[in-house]
């Protein structure tokens, strides 16, 4: 076996995604295994570079985990020839900038989303991405998840019959940070730094509504703020100027309608933070980040409705667990590990800027919807 080395710069590593899914979950959980199988007698193997604005903040990680290189200046270590890749988990209003110069360089671009503030950025992005003949990818996490996994394996399957509906919940109670700290960054409830729910979430439900049932062709949204007072990491009261919760309909190519709620002003009484039930004419079924659960046609049960008389079905149990039949590594090193294949040996990659792109203009539609209370059509992008 050859080991070849790959240089990662990696920026945002002090964050929540940075940190524990990127750096931790994928790139030294890839280390642990010896790197990663190319399948051509070559492994991989990833060197991060912990790039960020902390230097002691970086140099700790570095340290916990034995790691050698670390930098507070983007413009050298993107000068640096022994860098192959830019990652990017910044907060979202610093990414643009950074993954131009990125591209610029002639490195390939990894990174989170959304991958700019607006559709014409992250356009842009892609097109330069392009021109300059780079390979990139963004992460799509969620349909790397076990129970949207097996939700497709269902959907492949043809289980579904036509696809009817499709219907998310989303959400959690996010403490407001007063007499409990806040399980979310402040930035994530103020406008004017890139936060607010629909940005965050809207690209993910365009790439799982797209990749599992097909492309969204209207959003209808309504997003709102149930909190608009909230207290920093210094315990410090600000005013939350980003939506926290959106009520969205789209309609899909072929005709299936999805709803979703997402809001971070919820209590969870559901079995997992998220949860889609799709209904078809041959059978329904109810996916989370991990569970998925079936009802087929010939085994659907006959409600009569009548409030006269208390329920005498227990609903829950007549759904049947889809097994797993696989297993299911972590969904983020999962994408990495098809990122890494790519930008290596070529193999097809279809979570590219361009993909990105499509999140970042659903959620600037969906914005627009809420604005101006009607529903729009959704066109497709092209560079
Ligand atoms: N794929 C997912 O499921 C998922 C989930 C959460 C967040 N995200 C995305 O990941 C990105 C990071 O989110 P997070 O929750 O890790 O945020 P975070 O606040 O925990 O981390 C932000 C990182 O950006 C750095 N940073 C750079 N410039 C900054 C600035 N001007 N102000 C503050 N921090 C700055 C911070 O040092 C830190 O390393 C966001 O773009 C978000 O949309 C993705």
């Amino acid at each position: 076996m050859t080991r070849r080395t790959v240089r990662i710069a990696m920026n945002g590593v002090t964050g929540r995604m940075g940190y524990r899914q990127h750096l931790v979950r994928s790139i030294l959980a890839l280390r642990e295994q010896g790197g990663l199988d190319l399948g051509d007698g070559t492994v991989l193997w990833p060197e991060p570079v912990l790039l960020g604005r902390r230097e002691h903040a970086l140099r700790e990680i570095a340290e916990r985990y034995g790691l050698e290189h670390v930098s507070t200046d983007l413009d050298t270590v993107l000068a640096d020839p022994d860098v192959d890749v830019y990652f990017d988990s910044q907060v979202t209003s610093a990414r643009e900038e950074s993954l131009r110069k990125a591209i610029a360089a002639g490195k390939h671009v990894y990174t989170e989303k959304p991958t700019a503030t607006g559709l014409a950025g992250a356009l842009e992005l892609a097109r330069l991405a392009r021109d300059r003949g780079i390979r990139h990818g963004v992460v799509q996490d969620k349909i790397f998840l076990p129970g949207l996994r097996k939700l497709k394996r269902l959907v492949d399957a043809g289980f579904f019959g036509r696809v009817l509906s499709v219907r998310g919940e989303f959400g959690y109670w996010v403490f407001e940070g007063d007499w409990q700290p806040a399980q979310r960054p402040s930035w994530n409830y103020r406008a004017e730094d890139g936060g607010g729910i629909v940005v965050d979430m809207f690209p993910h439900w365009e790439y799982v509504l797209h990749e599992l049932f097909g492309r969204v062709t209207s959003v209808q949204a309504l997003a709102t703020t149930h909190i608009p007072q909230r207290w920093d990491e210094h315990g410090k009261p600000y005013d939350a100027t980003a939506d926290d919760a959106a009520y969205g309909i789209f309609e899909i190519e072929g005709g299936a309608i999805a709803q979703i709620n997402s809001s971070w002003a919820v209590r969870v009484h559901r079995d997992e933070l998220v949860e889609f039930q799709v209904d078809g004419t041959h059978g329904s079924a109810v996916a989370g980040l991990r569970h998925c659960r079936a009802q087929h046609r010939g085994a659907t049960p006959k409600p009569v409705w009548n409030p006269d008389l208390p329920a005498t079905e227990v609903f829950r149990d007549q759904w049947q667990e889809v097994p797993d039949n696989a297993e299911f590594d972590n969904g983020f090193k999962e994408q990495w590990e098809l990122f890494l294949r790519h930008v290596h040996t070529g193999t097809p990659y279809h979570w590219d800027l361009l993909a990105g792109a499509r999140g970042v203009q659903l959620a600037e539609l969906a914005l627009r919807s809420s604005a101006e209370g009607r529903r729009i059509d959704v066109p497709e992008v092209a560079l």
